[in-house]
């Protein structure tokens, strides 16, 4: 469905502080894959998913080719970009959960979106967003709570309902769970697991987390310093890593799962 060849990103490139924060990077997303893109902090995973989505912050630049279904998009025209992320590939950003606007109820702020991306009328925004909060697993109710009345795990199912307003075929998730409780996170997981699997999604999982990752994703991406220097399905990948930086990620991740 999506596939990155040779992408590169490089930030303030004309600077002397300039970086390149992906170097020639490779893989693809197949239809209704559940994958995970794994490395620390800094190792380049949000520059890579902003870069397929068009969103790229002042002062980066991309080199490669991004192919959705065999059409560049790498450089495509803004409009272009933003019906993609609309209806087709959806983010659900770093942080999402604190980005909604604390003086409007969470229902709101879903109907508004729905009424513009959508074009629905209020009513059917009012059916819709009650639909996709049920989806997320919260109660009805949620939708007349402001985002300080919910907890984080909550704000986070109604940032995944959110982005699934608009059917997207498929879902980047930035650190979904990062800041979150370790069964808020479990739960959290099994949500995007669910949903990928009613709604035949295509989910790419980002997260420094590998034990988490391992758990949910058939496939992983490990990122070092802008490469990814691993690939493979999740079992063969924690049961045998074959890089040094995958090796010491999978030894950390039994050290602390040992009782
Ligand atoms: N807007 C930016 N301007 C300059 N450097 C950036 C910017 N965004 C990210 N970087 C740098 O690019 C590298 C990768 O960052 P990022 O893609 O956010 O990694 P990750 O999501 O894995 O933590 C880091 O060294 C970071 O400092
Ligand atoms: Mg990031």
């Amino acid at each position: 469905m999506i596939e990155v060849k040779h992408l590169s990103v490089t930030y303030n490139a004309r600077s002397k502080s300039a970086a390149n924060a992906v170097k020639d990077i490779s893989f693809a997303l197949r239809e209704n894959s559940f994958c995970g893109l794994i490395g620390e902090s800094g190792s380049g995973k949000s520059s890579v998913v902003m870069t397929m989505l068009g969103l790229m912050p002042n002062g980066g630049e991309a080199r490669g080719s991004i192919l959705y279904r065999g059409h560049e998009i790498l450089g495509a025209p803004e409009k272009e970009m933003l019906a993609l992320r609309q209806r087709r590939l959806s983010l659900i950003p770093q942080g999402a959960m604190n980005s909604f606007t604390p003086v409007m109820t969470i229902g709101r702020q879903m109907r508004e979106v729905i009424m513009l991306h959508m074009g629905a009328t209020a009513s059917e925004a009012e059916r819709k967003s009650a639909e996709l909060l049920e989806e997320a697993e919260l109660p009805a109710s949620a939708a007349a709570r402001y985002p300080h009345e919910l907890s984080g795990g909550q704000k986070q199912r109604a940032a995944i309902a959110m982005a699934l307003s608009c059917s997207p075929e498929a879902l980047l998730a930035d650190e979904p769970t990062t800041a979150l409780d370790v069964v808020t996170q479990a739960a959290i997981i099994r949500l995007l697991e669910r949903l990928r699997r009613e709604k035949n999604l295509t989910v790419l999982l980002v997260t420094h987390d590998l034990p988490m990752a391992a758990s949910a994703c058939e496939e992983l991406l490990v990122m070092k310093d802008g490469e990814i220097v691993e690939r493979g399905e999740s079992k063969r990948l924690i049961s045998s890593p074959e890089n040094e930086h995958t090796k010491a990620l999978v030894a950390a991740m039994l050290r602390n799962e040992r009782p």
